[in-house]
């Protein structure tokens, strides 16, 4: 696939027939002309959601994230692992979910993303898509699975095959155009990620901002129209300066979608816990916490400890009875 500028209709938009609706965001059988994302104005959790009457949204696909980049309508998209998220997620209409190699991180507590292999990514993939309905949703590719065409072709067919993916993600710039040329005649949409590629943290000397000086900023911006003809169909450009983000966004006809990469990107993308501030001490420049659930988690399971210890759970209201039991307890009625 190699999206062109004209390539793109414009939405057709049709009033809103749920206004009324009690239920989080669901597709519709045969919605195919409803409008597939949700603009800024509308709700962007499951209460207000169900409050302002979601709109029937299908699913995501990839020339709709081209249109939303045509029409200036901004991208969201954040990392999910499991299926009960995923549900989440899918109720709040965010865009894009990507099963990201940061699992290694946040599910495996490891200290990188490359001990995460074509298996973990499988699995969670198969997990989150079975909470999603609407979302686009996005298998990284982990470290090592892409290092020749044909490792590439097998591996990115599992996240598809095996996992419900509708595309896959790789890092790496121009040298990667043959990787992603192959993959697209295949038939597997790409998502390329340029800017710091945490599979090669060691190469490149920790978590740093990239792109910055002249010569840096130009390869980036190479490497990003190397991706765009190889038939990336969208690229994540992580921890770059703004402006440079901005101008690689404005020289793409794909979507650019941004993690500490400023504000001018087509969208963004942050690992789920971490918007969600599942962890206190994890907060660099780039992260805005959009909950604490850090405190929230910790004070309920700490109510919960307390009440078993206290012996108030579980109350008779969270227990079962056995009839047969209560009815030979009562009292023999009274003769006369
Ligand atoms: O693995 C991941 O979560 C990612 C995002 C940060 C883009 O690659």
């Amino acid at each position: 696939m190699r999206p062109t500028r004209k390539a793109s209709p414009a939405p057709r938009r049709r009033s809103n027939p749920a206004n009324n609706a009690t239920t989080p965001v669901q597709p519709q059988a045969g919605a195919a002309e409803a409008p597939v994302y949700a603009t800024p104005g509308q709700a962007t959790t499951p209460r207000k959601l169900r409050a302002v009457g979601a709109p029937a949204l299908s699913r995501v696909r990839v020339p709709h994230l081209l249109e939303m980049k045509a029409q200036g309508v901004k991208i969201t998209a954040v990392t999910c692992y499991d299926a009960s998220f995923a549900r989440l997620v899918d109720a709040a209409a965010i865009d894009v979910v990507l099963v990201g190699d940061s699992l290694g991180n946040v599910i495996q507590g490891q200290e990188s993303t490359l001990p995460v292999t074509v298996d973990h990514i499988v699995y969670h993939t198969a997990a989150v898509s079975r909470g999603l309905r609407r979302a686009h949703l996005v298998a990284d590719m982990p470290f090592m699975s892409y290092r020749s065409v044909d490792v590439a072709l097998e591996n990115a067919g599992r996240m598809l095959a095996q996992g419900g993916a509708h595309a896959v993600k790789l890092e790496g710039g121009a040298e990667m155009a043959p990787i992603v040329k192959a993959l697209v005649d295949h038939g597997i949409p790409v998502m390329g990620h340029l800017g710091l590629t945490p599979q090669s943290v060691h190469a490149m000397g920790g978590h740093r901002v990239q792109g910055r000086g002249k010569a840096a900023k130009e390869r980036l911006i190479r490497d990003a129209l190397a991706l765009q003809d190889a038939g990336c169909y969208a690229v994540v450009l992580e921890l770059v300066p703004a402006q440079l983000a901005l101008e690689v966004s404005q020289r793409l006809v794909i979507p650019t979608i941004g993690i500490g990469a400023g504000a001018g990107c087509d969208g963004q993308i942050l690992v789920l816990y971490d918007l969600l501030g599942m962890n206190a001490e994890f907060q660099p420049k780039f992260l805005k916490r959009f909950a604490d659930l850090h405190s929230i988690i910790g004070e309920a399971l700490g109510s919960y400890r307390q009440q078993v210890q206290g012996g108030e759970f579980p109350g008779p209201e969270h227990a079962f009875v056995d009839p047969s039991v209560v009815a030979e307890a009562r009292p023999p009625a009274r003769a006369g």
